[in-house]
């Protein structure tokens, strides 16, 4: 779906699905450069890196390694608790690898900056972050993030692999949403 789909649940479009692949195709340059000596294993945040993960990789000009991890940060709401809890963790063996960290935004930075140090306690070569969004204003602890698409509003998104409520996901587009909808 995109924006014309939303109806009455959006209030505006943050980013398009054309901004967002610009970008990523960007990066994804840059990204290929710093490596370019290294392998690299890309590790995703499910389910919210889906979307970045499957489009960045691509706009990668070469092959590429991916494992995911899914970790609980979030009840239905939308404000990050702080508490984290690996629900799957990764298939491999990070020891002496180089991790890029695949993440879809930066809101507080606590849950990333839990799964940052839980990697690096994995003896791996090297732990990056890249994010496709980052809300500078909604920091709470200071997150070192490599790479980041875009930064944005102190404001809750949806889309482009974010959900509200596991609904939107599948939004090509980041948008906010309408009062009515969290009422
Ligand atoms: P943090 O711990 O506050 O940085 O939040 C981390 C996670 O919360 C992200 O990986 C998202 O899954 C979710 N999240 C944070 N902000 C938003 C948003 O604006 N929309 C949807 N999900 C969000
Ligand atoms: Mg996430």
């Amino acid at each position: 779906m995109d924006a014309t789909h939303m109806g009455q649940d959006i209030e505006k479009v943050l980013l398009t699905d054309a901004q967002i692949q610009e970008r990523l195709a960007e990066l994804g340059v840059e990204v290929w450069e710093y490596y370019r000596d290294k392998d690299v294993l890309l590790v995703g945040v499910l389910k919210g890196a889906v979307m970045v993960m499957a489009d960045f990789m691509r706009h990668l000009p070469g092959s590429v390694p991916m494992d995911w991890m899914a970790v609980s940060s979030y009840g239905s709401g939308t404000k990050s608790s702080g508490v984290v809890r690996i629900l799957k963790d990764l298939d491999t063996d990070i020891t002496d690898r180089h991790v890029l960290i695949v993440e879809d935004v930066i809101d507080s930075g606590l849950t990333l900056s839990w799964i940052r140090s839980n990697l690096e306690s994995r003896s791996p070569a090297s732990v990056e972050i890249f994010s496709l969004l980052r809300k500078p204003e909604a920091a709470k602890v200071e997150i070192e993030s490599r790479w980041v698409g875009f930064d944005i509003p102190d404001e809750f998104v949806v889309g482009y692999g974010l959900d509200y409520d596991e609904r939107y996901r599948n939004l090509r587009d980041v948008v906010t949403l309408a009062p009515h909808v969290y009422s």
